[in-house]
């Protein structure tokens, strides 16, 4: 099952999320990969985090993008979660990426454009992605799916992948029209002749969030390509 699996915001039980260290527990696993999320700080810079705030999983307060690289690396990201983990920082993308090191490992970069609008941040995304030569092991993700069209758009082999939580009709149609790679369903919405339908029309299925191994495995049967686990692990 563990190739089957993309870790949510990294091992996120046992290290604080979208942090080196859950990255790093995903690859000792031997999972698949991992899923990130990623903001832009006020110089540009692409930050790994979840909240468009950093005040939930640091010991600072604000929006990262009215902040400098400086100031979000200034931030501990990891005694909230465990003291052995104090004086953590927030990743940026180019750290995980380096991380990954070419080795066989799925990155599903989540690009948090639905709240914030970042200009540029999909250009940057897939400049550090084509940097690290691992634009085969990246899949593009994003609730904002003018983001997904606009890396289509820079680079049309890139695989792009449709999140949404509607149980919407026909879901394959508005994928194909995306020119997706995948669609990333929210778990509800998730049935076997949807994911069966998905794959006869060349689209992969990618459900969002799963915690626990009897779902996961159910949706592995359907024919899902991956499951993103919550926690980033079997429990
Ligand atoms: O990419 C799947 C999942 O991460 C989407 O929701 O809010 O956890 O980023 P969220
Ligand atoms: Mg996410």
């Amino acid at each position: 099952m563990k190739e089957k699996i993309l870790a949510h915001r990294g091992v996120s039980l046992t290290a604080p999320e979208n942090t080196l260290p859950a990255f790093a527990a995903a690859i000792k696993q031997g999972l698949a990969g991992i899923e990130l999320d990623v903001q832009m700080s006020k110089d540009g810079h692409l930050i790994v985090i979840h909240d468009e705030r950093v005040d939930r999983t640091t010991n600072g307060k604000g929006l990262v993008r009215d902040m400098t690289l400086e100031e979000i690396k200034s931030l501990d990201a990891g005694t909230w979660f465990a003291e052995k983990y104090s004086g953590v920082k927030i990743p940026v993308l180019e750290e995980v990426l380096e991380l990954i090191d070419n080795r066989e490992f799925m990155i599903n970069i989540e690009l948090k454009s639905g709240i914030i609008q970042y200009p540029g941040l999909e250009e940057r995304v897939l400049e550090a992605v084509k940097k690290y030569n691992l634009l085969d092991k990246v899949i593009f993700s994003s609730f904002n799916h003018y983001s997904l069209l606009k890396i289509k758009e820079i680079h049309e082999g890139a695989k792009t992948g449709v999140l949404y939580y509607a149980g919407l009709v026909d879901p394959w149609e508005y994928g194909k029209k995306l020119k997706a790679y995948s669609l990333h369903p929210f778990l509800p919405s998730v049935t076997e002749q949807m994911v069966k339908e998905c794959l006869v029309q060349g689209l992969q299925v990618i459900p969002f969030t799963v915690n626990n191994k009897e779902t996961a495995k159910k949706l592995i049967d359907f024919g899902v390509e991956y499951v993103i686990m919550d926690w980033g692990q079997i429990t």
